[in-house]
């Protein structure tokens, strides 16, 4: 059997980075017209990233999709290029700049990538993203869809796509009853998605997959009656639409706890440096400490003080601390209950070798690079107070 290089999320030296060559026998030109067709009369022509050739714009809208919808990107993207108009100006902002700008859209680490992704392209390519879809399956935050549709967009470059959205469609489309979440039927999709590509028209081509999936073939609610697959689908000829694809056999979601610190102090809120790895990474935050599962929600103030006095003793003497109204926050993979206390400091004082806390001005808040739930906290709390917004004092 012949194998060819793959232009996937899989980097070189991993089993999948390796994928058959397009089965002819899976080919289907109707189906690929059927598509082209359908997006040219009623797909989306008017999206901020579309009508360009501009790689730039093109990789950076197609980062900002990976987990995102349309609707919820459209403002990032658009503000994100107001400051960052193209790659040279993205490669040489600062990190913390980058996360500002990247600040509510979650998912920190395409952030990361991104920045990355840039000084890379800049240096190794001259400012030019490849137009290989392998050489660019390379870069920081590029997988193997994602690699394809850039250079499809850009370059027009015959190349197989499969985000979420399109596995869905081709599962129904070929009645796959079985989940796509593991190697062989991704493998097999796979397959089904590089026989397909039409060999000409790959541009309306990968746009109509996208908008089929996001428009018409949702995951619940699909509108079959007016879908150009209608006639070429497994599901719908046997009335499976609603049960494909397969769903991810369900895993209880692990629940955490963490308690936040809102020190404010004449005008200013203590802030820490997020580690760059695991959640929120790269953004400020507030402090935190431990709180256990079985601590009292209200738990008397000699245990919690205790506990939260050496986290702030660096920073000042605590007067008195309140509890305010717990919130909890969905990840992919956990809960995150959060239990927040305001700290009234008695005395401020000015730390040595705290490097990766800050005092932050109250009024840069807005623009700060914070996770979106603990923006809303602090902007909630200090709206409450005009207290907070006396000059802050250096
Ligand atoms: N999702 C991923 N890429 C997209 C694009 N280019 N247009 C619309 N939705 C998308």
């Amino acid at each position: 059997m012949k194998r060819i290089a793959s232009s996937g999320s899989s980097k070189p030296g991993n089993i999948a980075g390796t994928v058959t060559a397009a089965d002819a026998s899976l080919a289907d030109p109707s189906l690929s017209r059927a598509v082209i067709d359908w997006q040219k009369q009623h797909g989306r022509h008017a999206l901020p990233w579309q009508n360009t050739r501009d790689a730039y714009r093109i990789w950076l809208s197609e980062i900002m999709l990976q987990q995102t919808q349309v609707a919820a990107v459209i403002p990032y993207y658009q503000r994100f290029l107001a400051r960052f108009p193209d790659l040279p100006s993205l490669a040489a902002a600062s990190t913390e700049e980058v996360m500002a700008h990247w600040s509510g859209l979650g998912y920190y680490s395409r952030a990361r990538n991104l920045h990355r992704c840039a000084q890379r392209v800049c240096t190794e390519y001259g400012g030019v993203f490849p137009a290989d879809p392998a050489l660019l399956a390379d870069l920081p935050g590029i997988g193997r869809s994602t690699a394809a549709a850039i250079s499809a967009f850009s370059y027009g470059t015959r190349a197989a796509i499969l985000d979420g959205n399109v596995k869905r469609v081709f599962c129904r489309v070929y009645g796959i009853d079985a989940y796509p979440g593991t190697r062989p039927v991704e493998e097999l999709l796979w397959r089904r998605a590089e026989a397909l590509l039409p060999s000409e028209g790959v541009e309306a081509y990968t746009q109509g997959l996208m908008d089929l999936g996001a428009t018409l073939c949702t995951r619940s609610k699909p509108s079959c009656m007016v879908c150009p697959l209608a006639r070429h689908c497994a599901a719908y000829a046997t009335d499976r639409v609603a049960q494909l694809p397969v769903r991810k056999p369900r895993k209880a979601i692990p629940e955490k706890r963490a308690g936040m610190l809102v020190v404010m102090d004449r005008g200013q809120v203590l802030l820490q440096q997020r580690p760059d790895m695991g959640i929120w990474g790269g953004l400020l935050s507030l402090p935190e400490f431990e709180v256990a599962a079985d601590d009292a929600p209200d738990a008397g103030p000699g245990t919690l003080g205790a506990r939260i006095a050496p986290h702030i003793a660096p920073f000042g003497t605590i007067a008195s601390y309140e509890k305010l109204q717990p919130f909890s926050h969905g990840f992919t993979h956990f809960k995150l209950h959060v239990l927040p206390y305001r700290i009234a400091l008695a005395r401020r004082l000015h730390p040595a070798g705290q490097l990766d806390h800050v005092w932050y001005d109250i009024g840069k808040l807005a623009q700060a690079p914070l996770p979106a739930p603990v923006k809303k906290l602090l902007l909630a709390l200090t709206s409450e107070q005009d207290l907070f917004f006396q000059d802050p004092v250096r």
